[in-house]
């Protein structure tokens, strides 16, 4: 296949950024942008002339020239419009989060399997230069074993009316947890708060804990006088810092730690090791082009994405488990359902 014909539906807030990337793509033909929205149709008219316009979903999932969906239509819809793209036959790239159940992202993680098509999710932090230093450091054993991490993803703004901070925010942190840590979390826990709306929480904290002791904090807020976007990794040799908000030197090696564990003579034993702040030069990518084109790649060469239906599925889990918790004041909930 020279060319994968795709077809971007939702072109809102997002949705507008992989119309972008879809239509200038090489080894790409945008053909289709699917909007309710007339006004958006619109613009995407001026904007990318030569592309169809719809507002009718159906119509692309019956065009026969359309190879590939990409679904950036609000979260609630995406079970729905992405089990018809996938039973007609379309890969799907859906944005985060998957679904807003496993169950429902575990039936789409199996019909694409046995149509054997593409099932992709936006995990658009996965295609991160900086994270992809991070899991590099992680990998080749220079921060020593992984402690603990916390995220923080904090801004004035978007508030949103149909799903709250943790749903909207933590699935990038998630994502990051569980690609850098390879391995899902045994309990989950969370406590958050709704200030503004009515049982739609601003603000949130949420605590993974894994198997080998290992732990993860996230922390989501749309309510925070300023833009801080950060992950913290601890390691039993080394400490690093990714601050996604920094133009240029988005990642400090911190060589700081503790010697000795020796607690028979405390503060003997145990030495604090200052050494030096290394900042990696990291060539920075637009992380959304690098996620489309690797969408395309994927359909091209029959491979599976790195943020597949099942990386979708993992981070959806998380979520349920902590919405749970949420709804029970922090009660840790198992991955399983239990608490
Ligand atoms: N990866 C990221 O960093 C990132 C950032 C923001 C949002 N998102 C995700 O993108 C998705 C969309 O979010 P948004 O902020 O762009 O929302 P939005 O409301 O701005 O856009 C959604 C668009 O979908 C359209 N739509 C809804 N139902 C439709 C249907 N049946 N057919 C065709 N069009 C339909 C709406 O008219 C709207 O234009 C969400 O899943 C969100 O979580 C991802």
């Amino acid at each position: 296949m020279d060319n994968v014909n795709t077809a971007c539906i939702g072109t809102g807030y997002w949705g507008k950024n992989l119309v972008r990337n879809f239509y200038n793509l090489p080894g790409c033909r945008l053909r289709v942008c699917c909007d309710l929205d007339p006004d958006l149709l619109a613009k995407n008219a001026i904007l990318y002339p030569g592309v169809s316009l719809t507002q009718d979903y159906s119509q692309v999932l019956e065009d026969p020239s359309v190879d590939a969906v990409v679904l950036a239509s609000p979260a609630v819809k995406h079970y729905e419009m992405a089990k018809l793209a996938l039973e007609a036959g379309k890969h799907a790239y859906v944005e985060k989060p998957l679904t807003l159940s496993a169950d429902d992202a575990e039936e789409l993680c199996e019909i694409a399997e046995a149509r054997g098509l593409v099932l992709m999710v936006g995990h658009l932090m996965e295609y991160h230069p900086g994270v992809g230093k991070l899991k590099q450091l992680v990998e080749d054993g220079s921060l020593g074993d992984i402690h603990y991490l916390y995220a923080q993803r904090l801004n004035l703004g978007i508030i949103r009316k149909d799903e709250n901070a943790l749903w909207s925010l933590a699935p990038h942190d998630v994502s990051i947890a569980l690609y850098l840590l390879g391995q899902e979390p045994v309990t989950v826990s969370a406590r958050g708060e709704s200030y503004l709306q009515p049982d739609i929480e601003d603000v949130v904290f949420c605590n993974l804990h894994f198997k080998n002791r290992a732990m993860v904090q996230i922390q989501v807020s749309w309510l925070n006088p300023h833009k801080i976007r950060q992950i913290t990794v601890v390691g039993s040799q080394k400490m690093a810092v990714f601050d996604d908000v920094e133009a240029t030197e988005k990642i400090r090696i911190y060589d700081k730690g503790v010697n000795g564990n020796d607690y028979a003579s405390y503060g003997d034993a145990l030495t604090l090791r200052t050494g030096d702040i290394t900042i990696p030069k990291i060539d920075m990518t637009e992380p959304l082009k690098t996620e489309c084109e690797h969408f395309l790649t994927c359909i091209k060469e029959g491979k599976t994405p790195r943020s597949d239906g099942r990386d979708g599925l993992r981070v959806v889990k998380v979520l349920e488990a902590a919405q749970k918790s949420l709804k029970k004041n922090g009660v840790p909930v198992g991955l399983n359902g239990a608490s």
